[in-house]
């Protein structure tokens, strides 16, 4: 099994934005295209990392700026059938090395509280809980890692 990861920027051309919402829709089902190119086209520095296991695409992140030096990990995630073979590690590896040769110094993320596989995935990548807020009612916390150079 080999995983590989690739970037892409935006403007994207039609076959990758297919490929991005093809697999955005695998992963989060209620996720609809007005809400990802929303942000694909207004959002700053905004990058997408996708994930193909045997050059199958199982998995992806997506961040952007939220400040000159605070990058935010937006959205990202591995379709169920290829969960805990790695892919969401090496997804995360790729946008640390990213933001490692980036102007950003800090990377933040909101999780839902009761999302126990991505806050250990975040932990087991360098991120401290920062703090909580309530998204839609529910408690997320705010978690963020400096970037190491
Ligand atoms: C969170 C998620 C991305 C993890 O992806 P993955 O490819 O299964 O993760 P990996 O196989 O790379 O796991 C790496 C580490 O993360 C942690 N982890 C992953 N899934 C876990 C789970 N279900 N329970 C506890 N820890 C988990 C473990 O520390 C794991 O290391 P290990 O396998 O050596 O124990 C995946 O479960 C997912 O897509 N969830 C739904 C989408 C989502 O919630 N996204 C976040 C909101 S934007």
């Amino acid at each position: 099994m080999t995983i590989g990861v690739r970037l892409l920027r935006c403007p994207m051309d039609a076959a990758d934005d297919g490929v991005f919402c093809e697999l955005a829709g695998r992963v989060f089902e209620e996720s609809s295209q007005d809400y990802l190119h929303w942000r694909l086209d207004n959002m700053p520095d905004v990058t997408v990392f996708i994930a193909s296991v045997d050059g199958v695409p199982a998995g992806f992140k997506a961040g952007y700026a939220a400040t000159g030096s605070r990058y935010y990990s937006w959205l990202g995630g591995v379709d169920p059938a290829w969960r805990r073979l790695g892919v969401g590690a090496a997804l995360m590896v790729a946008q640390h090395q990213w933001l490692m040769e980036s102007r950003y110094d800090l990377v933040e993320t909101h999780v839902d509280q009761e999302n126990t596989a991505m806050i250990a995935l975040n932990m087991a990548h360098g991120f401290e809980i920062t703090g909580m807020f309530l998204k839609r009612g529910k408690p997320n916390y705010i978690m963020q890692r400096n970037v190491v150079r």
